[in-house]
Formats: structure tokens, C-alpha cells, sequence
């Protein structure tokens, strides 16, 4: 092994003071996740194992180490709200991780209001700018490479409702940055806080030059459901990566559009305008069940 890499085999230790692993892979969106039980206590906690795992239709999860008060809830109600946590709210956010009883209201702990969801029961909270209303798909427990059951649970929930504060639009695009997303680093107590000045761009291979894969991009933008719910793609879509910017406020998604979900593939026509005296109309398929 050479000098200059620290090698370890996670099963014998790792040797360093602290587990590096939690600060390698990082930073982590967190995931406020509020719940219930059978009986109607409320319960929030964040997980910062927590990710997406598909677009169309958009399911989330979070890996409960140990059996913990949200997994139980999970498996006796099937719904959870996935939560933003934001700067502003990253104190709070801590304070709902505190080991308290089941029956404890962490909401109430933490100083937080619980505003009723619109499908599932669970409320979601009330000063986070985003959340997610799911439906529990899946609870899997994690096992080792040798077969054996490790007592962590993977909880995968599908997205049903969306709701996003309007000040975090800016002309129908999502902004990131602007809601001040705080992610888990590694160590005791190591965050960070996301701000315009974290992002940069870069475009896959081949998408910055030809049409249908420009709109291929757009495309990303139409699983959160607005494409046909909507009719103003301009709205939604990310304008300055397109070609033909300024026509794009004009299109809208027509009759003959088509969505074929398990394919994720989008057949649609679009049409630019320039000014009043030019249209074209163009029509593409588009792969959009690719985040990347
Ligand atoms: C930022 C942050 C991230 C956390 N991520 C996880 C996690 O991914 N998995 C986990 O089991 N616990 C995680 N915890 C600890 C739980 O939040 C904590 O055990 C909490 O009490 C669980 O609440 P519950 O029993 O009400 O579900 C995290 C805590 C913090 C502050």
C-alpha cells in the first residue's frame, strides 16, 4: 500500500480518531421527515442517510440506523412528509433530534407549527418553505455482504404532493440556493449551508449542441409534474440552458402531446416563436426519467 494512502477494511476499524466515512460521502441532504403513529402522535426527526432515488414517479428515502420512532410510525400508517431543512430553521432542525419518548411532539419541542398535509395525514412543517407529502413503497432491512441482517431499516416513499413556498420560484424555475438548504458534513457537528456561490454548470456530453438533447435538459425539469398540469413550460423550465430562450416563454405543451411514464419518455411539439411574425414547429422526444 503507498505511504500517502491511509487504507482500511471498514469490518477491523478504521484507525483514524474519527470515521471518515460520514465526512467523505458529503455533504448529505437531510431528510426532516415527520410521521405519526396510529394513534396521532406527531413525531419529527431528520436523517441526513437520505436521498432520491427516481423521478418519475418521484420516490425519496432515509435509512433509520436502528429501529427509531419514525420507522415505527411509518410501518403503522404508511405516510411520512419529507421537510426542508434550511438555515433558518437548522436549530430547530437539531432540536428534533433529540432522543425523547415516542409520544413526544417534537414539533412541539422544537418550536415548530404542523400544517396539514393534502393526501396523506401527516402534517408537514409549517416554516419550511418545501415539502413532501409520500406514500411509504418500501421498508427493506440492509443486510451485509455475507447475508447477514444489519438492524437498519431503508424507508423509500413515493412522492404524491409537492408543496413549494412561491418566493423560491423564480420565473416557475426552483431555486436551490435561495432556500438556504443546510447538508450534514461528517464529525459531531459539521454542516453546510448552500448559497449561490456553491454552483457552477456543466452540461453533459453532447447536450450543449444539439436541440433534442437541449431539451433533453428541459426535459428535467417536467417530472415535477408541471408539464401538462401547468401548460406554461416556459415557466418551469431552466430558460438559460436553452437555445431559442426568449421564444420558449411562448411554448406551450399541445394536444398531441404524449407521456409514455414507464419509459420515461416525453413526445411533444413544440412551437418558437420570434416576435409575432415567426413560428416553427418542431417536435422531439425527449428521455427524461435521466437526472443526471
Ligand atoms: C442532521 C442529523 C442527521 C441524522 N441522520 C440520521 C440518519 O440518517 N439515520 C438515523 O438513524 N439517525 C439520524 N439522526 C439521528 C436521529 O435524528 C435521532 O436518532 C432521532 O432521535 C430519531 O428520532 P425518532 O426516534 O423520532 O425517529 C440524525 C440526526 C441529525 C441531527
Amino acid at each position: 500500500m503507498p505511504d500517502d494512502i491511509h487504507y482500511y477494511e471498514p469490518a477491523n476499524g478504521h484507525g483514524l480518531p474519527h470515521d471518515p466515512f460520514n465526512a467523505i460521502v458529503g455533504p448529505r441532504p437531510i431528510g426532516w421527515i415527520s410521521s405519526q403513529d396510529a394513534n396521532g402522535h406527531l413525531n419529527l426527526a431528520p436523517y441526513s442517510f437520505f436521498n432520491a432515488f427516481n423521478y418519475i414517479p418521484p420516490i425519496i428515502g432515509f435509512s433509520s440506523v436502528g429501529r427509531k420512532d419514525s420507522l415505527n410510525n411509518i410501518e403503522q400508517t404508511g405516510e411520512f412528509a419529507w421537510n426542508l431543512a434550511t438555515r433558518p430553521l437548522a436549530e430547530r432542525m437539531n432540536q428534533s433530534s433529540a432522543m425523547v419518548a415516542p409520544d413526544t411532539n417534537e414539533f412541539e419541542l422544537a418550536g415548530l407549527t404542523p400544517a396539514a398535509s393534502k393526501i396523506i395525514q401527516v402534517p408537514r412543517v409549517a416554516e419550511s418553505p418545501v415539502s413532501f407529502e409520500c406514500k411509504v413503497t418500501q421498508i427493506i432491512q440492509l443486510q451485509r455482504a455475507d447475508g447477514n441482517m444489519v438492524p437498519s431499516w431503508l424507508i423509500l416513499g413515493e412522492v404524491v404532493a409537492v408543496h413549494i413556498a412561491k418566493w423560491l420560484l423564480k420565473d416557475g424555475v426552483y431555486d436551490t440556493a435561495a432556500a438556504e438548504p443546510i447538508l450534514r458534513g461528517g464529525g459531531p457537528a459539521d454542516y453546510f449551508q448552500l448559497g449561490p456561490e456553491a454552483l457552477f454548470k456543466m452540461y453533459r456530453p453532447g447536450r450543449k449542441n444539439n436541440l433534442p438533447e437541449q431539451v433533453g435538459v428541459f426535459c428535467d425539469v417536467f417530472e415535477a409534474g408541471q408539464l401538462f398540469g401547468s401548460g406554461q413550460i416556459g415557466l418551469v423550465g431552466r430558460l438559460e440552458d436553452l437555445p431559442f430562450k426568449h421564444f420558449m416563454k411562448a411554448w406551450r405543451p399541445r394536444a398531441t402531446d404524449g407521456f409514455d411514464g414507464d419509459r420515461g419518455v416525453i413526445t411533444t411539439f413544440a412551437r418558437y416563436y420570434s416576435g409575432n411574425s415567426f413560428e416553427m414547429i418542431k417536435g422531439f422526444t425527449c428521455h427524461v426519467a435521466d437526472p443526471g
